[in-house]
This record gives structure tokens, sequence and C-alpha cells, in this order.
């Protein structure tokens, strides 16, 4: 690498396009995952989400939580078979016992170097007890 090419404007790549968050998630879609017109489900992409959200909160709350609530779901762009799908999140706020989770997921298409957002969202998780209730974050 030359002294120059650290300063240089970033590529346009799928690395480099995340608005904000850390990557939890990095999948393909398949062909099982499609809905009757053969785009990738909505509902595919959404366990997904929630998937990175809950690993997030995981870290966050040190132990068990649960999805109480999802808010401003946006599906932008249609997701297609063998996209490179990934999800990114990020911690907003939190609260006595819950956390809300923003989640964008952009795809890559399979043969080309840019990617675009497609879905974002703010998961509401709640840090539980053994019992299932509610508990303080940070009380293990
Ligand atoms: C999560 C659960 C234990 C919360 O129970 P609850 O009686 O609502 O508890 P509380 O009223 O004490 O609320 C707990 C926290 O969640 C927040 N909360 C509850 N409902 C919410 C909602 N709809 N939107 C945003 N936050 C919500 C409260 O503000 C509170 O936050 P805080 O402690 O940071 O102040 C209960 O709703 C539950 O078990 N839900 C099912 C969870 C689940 O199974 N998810 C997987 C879906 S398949």
């Amino acid at each position: 690498m030359t002294d120059g090419a650290a300063d240089a404007e970033p590529e346009n790549t799928h690395d480099l396009q995340q608005d904000e968050g850390v990557l939890v998630i990095r999948t393909i879609a398949m062909p099982a995952d499609t809905n009757p017109a053969g785009d990738i489900f909505g509902g595919w992409l959404m366990s997904q989400m929630d998937l990175a959200a809950g690993n997030l909160a995981g870290r966050i709350a040190r132990g068990r939580s649960a999805t109480v609530a999802v808010e401003g779901m946006q599906f932008l762009r249609p997701v297609k078979v063998g996209d490179e799908v990934t999800l990114y999140a990020s911690l907003k706020s939190t609260g006595r016992s819950s956390m809300r989770i923003h989640v964008d997921a952009w795809a890559r298409r399979r043969f080309a170097e840019t990617s675009a957002k497609v879905t974002d969202a703010d998961f509401v998780f709640v840090a539980l007890d053994d019992e299932g209730k509610p508990r303080a974050i940070g009380d293990a």
C-alpha cells in the first residue's frame, strides 16, 4: 500500500456502506427462503434481523432476553436468491430492563461489488430473569 492509498476515498463496497452499527450476521439468501413470486420472503429477513438484534441484546443484558416490540420496519428493496445479506446492529438506548436496538439489513447481489440497504427497524428487547420476568440490565 502506498502512503496515498490510506487517504484515498473508500471504494463503494458493501463493507463500507453501512450507515451505523456493527456487523452481526452475514448470510446468503437461499431458494428455500422465497415467497411465491420468487423473491425472498420478508419474514425470513425479519427473523435474521431479530437474530441480529438478539445477539447484541444478549451481550448487553449478559443473559436471557426477549423481543417485546419491533418498530418502524421498512422494506426498501427486494432481496433476491443468492444475495449476500448483512445485518448491522446498534444500541440506541437502554431503560431499566429494555434495550432499543436498531438493525440495518444490506444486500449485495451475488455477482456485484456494491450493496444497498434493503430493510431497517428498531427492535426492543427486554432482559429476563429465570422466570421470564423483566430484570434490570446488568443483574445477570
Ligand atoms: C417481555 C415481557 C416479559 C415484558 O412484560 P411486561 O409486563 O410488559 O413488563 P414491563 O411492563 O415491566 O416492561 C418491561 C420493559 O419493557 C418495555 N416495554 C414493554 N412493552 C413494550 C413495548 N410494546 N414497546 C416498547 N417497550 C416496551 C417497558 O417500557 C419496560 O422497559 P424498562 O424496564 O426499560 O423501563 C412480556 O411482554 C413477554 O413475555 N412478552 C413476550 C416476549 C416474547 O416471547 N418474545 C418473543 C416473541 S416470539
